[in-house]
């Protein structure tokens, strides 16, 4: 298993062009499997979790080209509706066949994703949004097996709470049922947001893009799926996040600032200094950060997927600073690994208070989950000495080359493979 060693302390400095969104792209490969034909998405980062999920829709008779960062996926021969337990068990996202598995092939056996690091990520809602549509479900050996060899049709679901996965998942399955459908309390994440431009784009009839609530009427077909992945706004503000940490100014390209307003809110009453514009932004800081208060929230609230990079920002505050957890309670295992770079956080359920400390020390580390490990890096980055960052497969599932392009950017980190 690779690791990272990271000798630090090092600022960060130059500009960088970030990824496309890891959450955006695997919806629309999903989103392929409901149409006939060769779709083609740009942009795409090159990440474990995206071979993974190529692998699925291999499974199921779809060819997949993966060429730079370019992905055709050419589903004329769509045979099998099987996502076997041993490829969705590395990764939850694998569930996104379900909906579309269901609304064109009539039939799907998806293995139950399970739990993770961070305790249990249900998929009721998922189901239930489904049966909604008239699908027939069961829970059957660790498999979900579901039927709706009539087809979906139009039905009426509400999301509570709100889930990215679940709102794109069903949503996928009414695209294609007989009638009408009324979906509330959708997520709006970015991400969501362009899987339903891409639907509308192949034909999908869709009211209510970018609201909490959408109307769909269902069509007979849709032509193949061709998109650009938005820009990664995690991995833009989880570098963002490192400057505060580090210190120093960096510039980001293609990004979209709307996308990272949430971050950029918090960044700046950690009086760090973000200028926008158009699609870039650039990130300054200088001494250590003030504290914060950060609550974590569906999106426009600020990302769970951000509160341990924030964390270990606040790990060198001038103060105290407050993370409570809304979206994932237990989403904690960076705390017992930033404490030993020297961080001083106190965890009381779903609340971390964070103690400023004047600068972290290197130690050998454990990453535990792809964002845990990106505030690890961040913090190895920041910390005096040397950081050892153990099992960084986590990291690569999510960040392309991240060791890479820090070192871009003046940090000090080297891979050993192994
Ligand atoms: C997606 C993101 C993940 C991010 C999360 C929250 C992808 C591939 N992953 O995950 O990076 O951390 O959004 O922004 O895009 N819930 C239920 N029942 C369900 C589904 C969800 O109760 O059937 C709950 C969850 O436990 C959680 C909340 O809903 O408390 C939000 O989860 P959800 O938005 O579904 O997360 P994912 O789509 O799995």
């Amino acid at each position: 298993m690779d690791r990272f060693i990271i000798h630090g302390p090092t600022r960060l400095a130059g500009e960088l062009a970030v990824s496309g969104a890891k959450n955006a792209v695997l919806p629309l490969m999903a989103a392929a499997l409901l149409t006939r034909g060769e779709s083609v998405v740009s942009n795409v980062p090159d990440l474990q979790d995206v071979r993974f999920f190529t692998t699925i829709l291999e499974g199921l008779g779809a060819r997949c080209t993966l060429d730079g960062h370019e992905l055709s996926i050419d589903t004329s021969n769509l045979a099998g509706f099987e996502a076997p337990y041993d490829l969705v068990r590395k990764m939850r996202a694998s569930v996104y066949v379900l909906g579309p598995l269901l609304a064109s092939q009539g039939r799907a056996r998806v293995s139950l994703p399970g739990g993770c690091a961070w305790g249990p990520r249900p998929v009721n809602l998922h189901l239930e949004g489904l049966r909604a549509l008239g699908a027939k479900l069961e829970l059957n050996e660790g498999y979900i097996e579901g039927e709706s060899l009539a087809g979906l049709h139009g039905g009426r679901y509400r999301f509570e709470p709100s889930s990215v996965g679940a709102t794109a998942n069903v949503l996928m399955g009414a695209v294609l049922a007989r009638g009408e459908s009324l979906l509330e309390n959708c997520a709006v994440e970015p991400e969501v947001t362009q899987l339903v431009e891409a639907l509308i784009a192949s034909g999908a009839k869709i009211e209510g893009i970018g609201t909490t609530t959408l109307q769909i009427q269902g069509v007979d077909e849709l032509q193949p799926i061709r998109r650009r992945v938005i820009a990664d706004r995690i991995e833009a503000g989880t570098l963002m996040a490192g400057v505060a940490l580090a210190g120093g100014r960096v510039r980001l390209t293609g990004v979209d600032p709307v996308h990272l307003r949430p971050v950029t809110a918090v960044l700046q009453d950690m009086q760090i200094r973000i200028d926008e514009d158009a699609d870039a932004l650039t990130v300054t800081a200088g001494e250590r950060p003030q504290p914060v208060e950060v609550v974590t929230r569906p999106y426009p609230g600020f990302p769970t997927d951000m509160q341990a990079q924030i964390m270990a920002a606040c790990a060198v505050a001038t103060g105290t600073s407050f993370m409570t957890e809304t979206i994932y309670p237990d989403r904690f295992t960076h705390v017992a690994e930033l404490r030993r770079l020297g961080a001083d956080i106190r965890l009381d359920g779903a609340q971390a208070t964070i103690f400023g400390v004047e600068r972290l020390q290197g130690a050998p580390v454990m990453a535990t989950d792809l964002r845990a490990s990106a505030a690890l890096v961040l913090a190895g980055v920041a910390a005096e000495g040397e950081t050892v960052i153990n099992r960084v497969y986590h990291i690569d599932r999510g960040y392309e080359r991240i060791e890479e392009r820090l070192c871009s950017l003046g940090a000090r980190i080297e891979r050993v493979r192994g």
